[in-house]
């Protein structure tokens, strides 16, 4: 399948050079950290805003989101929160693309973020011109993308997916006889093909911190722990999704870890999960699947460098200055939300929760 197709080059050396200049959050603690928690819930109040946080983000903000009426989940549910929510303030702590696609859908809302440098390599390695002129020559193809792009991108796009539902559109799409140009989650694309079993050109972009995760070492460990479960996020490698006993969104790995009986999970994503994970699940153990590299050689060691921007200081900054605004071109806004709203309109059409166990897949 694809054998002939010339594919865009991905500028590695670029994303990583930008990854590792990535400035983590200043980290507080103490009598400030609790002056800054409250300067935030009077601010969110004052400036009629809500939080919404990934569960990538630092637990502080996931604690505060909760507290305050605001959401923490996966992206599918960010964008959904946002937009049914009131206030005329959304406060995304979470990276770039998280912001726009709430911009997207509510183009009369101020959409404001911690950093406008919270960057994604998928995002990265899938410049619009690019992506444009590789759809123009695959005009028989529907162009399904995942939400971790740009809004040029997705304004190029027929669909946009998160990995909550990237599934269940495939799926849809090749019922209906299409064939589908994915981008830009090489590693989500392959496992959704498999599973599917749809014709699916694959863009070759891929996420820094998923890509480390190892199938040898993943293996090991699991036979050190066999009362394991091992809780996958599709944009791993497949050798290492092949191992999974779940494979699933971020909200899924976090419903899985609930439901299912075992007392550890291993887990292959961003370890910002395990705030969720342990509140949904007290008594149980998560552990971090083995990288690539560990230490001094780790680029990203489990966690996203440019979710870690989002911090206590620089949220409050932005709900007292405004700074920190997404701005979305408004001709580019209104072609991307046909495609976002496509994917809601779908949710919503199957009932398809974030937490939806049916979208959960067990390879095994
Ligand atoms: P989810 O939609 O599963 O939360 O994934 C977003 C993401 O960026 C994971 O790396
Ligand atoms: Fe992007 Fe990967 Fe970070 Fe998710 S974890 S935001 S896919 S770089």
């Amino acid at each position: 399948m694809n054998t002939n197709v010339q594919l865009p080059v991905i500028d590695e050396a670029s994303i990583n050079r930008l990854a590792a200049q990535a400035q983590p959050a200043i980290p507080v603690a103490g009598a400030a950290k609790d002056r800054l928690i409250s300067r935030i819930r009077q601010l969110l109040r004052e400036k009629d805003a809500v939080l919404v946080a990934h569960y990538y983000t630092d637990q502080d903000l996931q604690i505060l989101a909760d507290a305050t009426g605001g959401c923490v989940s996966d992206s599918l549910e960010m964008a959904r929160f946002g937009h049914s929510h009131p206030a005329s303030t959304i406060m995304v702590a979470g990276v770039r693309f998280m912001g726009e696609t709430a911009k997207i859908l509510n183009p009369e809302k101020r959409v404001l973020m911690p950093t406008l440098e919270a960057e994604c390599s998928l995002d990265l390695s899938c410049r619009s011109d690019i992506f444009s002129r590789f759809c123009d020559a695959h005009p028989d193809r529907t162009v399904v993308v995942y939400a971790n792009t740009s809004a040029e991108v997705k304004a190029r796009a027929d669909w946009v997916v998160t990995s909550s539902i990237a599934g269940r559109v495939v799926e849809h799409l090749h019922q209906l006889g299409e064939k589908i140009l994915w981008a830009p989650d090489r590693y989500l694309g392959g496992y959704i093909r498999k599973v599917t079993g749809a014709d699916m050109l694959l863009w070759p972009g891929y996420c820094i911190v998923h890509d480390a995760f190892k199938a040898e070492g993943l293996a090991a460990l699991r036979k050190s722990h066999p009362e394991a479960a091992v809780l996958v996020h599709p944009e791993s490698p497949m050798e290492v999704i092949n191992q999974a006993d779940v494979v699933g969104s971020t909200t899924q790995l976090i419903r899985a870890a609930a439901a299912l009986p075992h007392p550890l999970f291993i887990v292959a994503t961003d370890h910002g999960i395990f705030h969720k994970m342990r509140e949904v699940a007290p008594t149980k153990r998560f552990i971090e699947a083995p990288m690539g590299g560990t230490g001094a050689t780790c680029l990203s060691c489990a966690h996203c460098p440019w979710m870690a921007m989002n911090g206590l200081a620089n949220l409050a900054h932005a709900l007292e200055t405004g700074e920190g605004e997404i701005l979305v071109d408004p001709e580019v806004g209104r072609q991307a939300m046909v495609s976002v709203k496509r994917m809601l309109d779908f949710a919503e059409k199957l009932k398809v929760q974030a937490t939806d166990a049916a979208n959960i897949v067990s390879p095994a």
